[in-house]
């Protein structure tokens, strides 16, 4: 009987839907909000340097993310060919993760000191430079583009609000680290210095331990 008025009433039926997914969604949640094996940095692990950040912002806003995953999964034929699978701990100062699920291109959780920095920066300008049949989009305009590191020490603090150990020295410091680039044109960091920095310490952390 009661059954049938849940049934027949569409906005309680609604609600209690919605009652019984929070539950389960707090039940899946909560307890990982307090496991140390997802919430502990991994040995070693540093908060992001302010012109890897300024890469990583790049990468948001350029849309790497739709045709590269950054998480190998515990599987045989992923570590065979990108290196160790990703744990928790190397995403705790990720705000927010790329983990991602889209693979047009490889992933990249693990490209960290895999190329050059020359091989990245010949890639990045025209990826068919160097791989005559890769389909990924060329990114000129990021050799161009000088980096505004005036808007750094915001970035810092607010990934401090978020748990992120950066000190005040890192604050104070971070728009003259974002911008200087002894090899750039006027000694200014470029864009592509920034996703440069960025990739070469993605997953570096695990990469030789397989
Ligand atoms: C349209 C999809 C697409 C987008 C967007 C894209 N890529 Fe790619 N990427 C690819 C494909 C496909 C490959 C493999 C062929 C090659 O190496 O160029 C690749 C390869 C790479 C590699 C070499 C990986 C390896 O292990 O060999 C890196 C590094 C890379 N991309 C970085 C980037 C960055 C940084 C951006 C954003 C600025 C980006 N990609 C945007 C498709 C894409």
């Amino acid at each position: 009987m009661n059954h049938e008025i849940v049934e027949k009433n569409t906005p309680l039926m609604i609600v209690l839907i919605i009652v019984a997914i929070s539950f389960g969604a707090l039940v899946e949640l909560v307890p990982l909000a307090f496991s140390k094996t997802v919430n502990t940095p991994i040995e070693g692990l540093e908060p992001y340097s302010a012109l890897e950040l300024e890469g990583r912002d790049i990468y948001m806003r350029e849309g790497c993310a739709v045709c590269h995953s950054q998480m190998v999964r515990p599987m045989r034929a992923e570590t065979e060919r990108y290196g160790h699978y990703s744990v928790a701990g190397e995403s705790v100062y990720e705000h927010p993760f790329l983990w991602g699920s889209k693979r047009t291109g490889p992933d990249l959780a693990r490209v960290g000191g895999r190329y050059s920095d020359d091989w990245q920066r010949a890639h990045l300008y025209n990826p068919r430079d160097v791989v005559p049949e890769s389909i990924m989009p060329a990114y000129p305009w990021l050799f161009d583009n000088k980096i505004d590191g005036s808007v750094v020490p915001a970035k810092f603090r607010a990934l401090r609000i978020l748990g992120v150990p950066y000190t005040d020295e890192d604050i104070a410091g971070a728009q003259a680290a974002a911008e200087t680039c002894p090899s750039a044109p006027g000694g200014h960091c470029r864009e592509i210095d920034a996703v440069v920095a960025y990739l070469q310490q993605l997953g570096t952390l695990l990469k030789s331990r397989r």
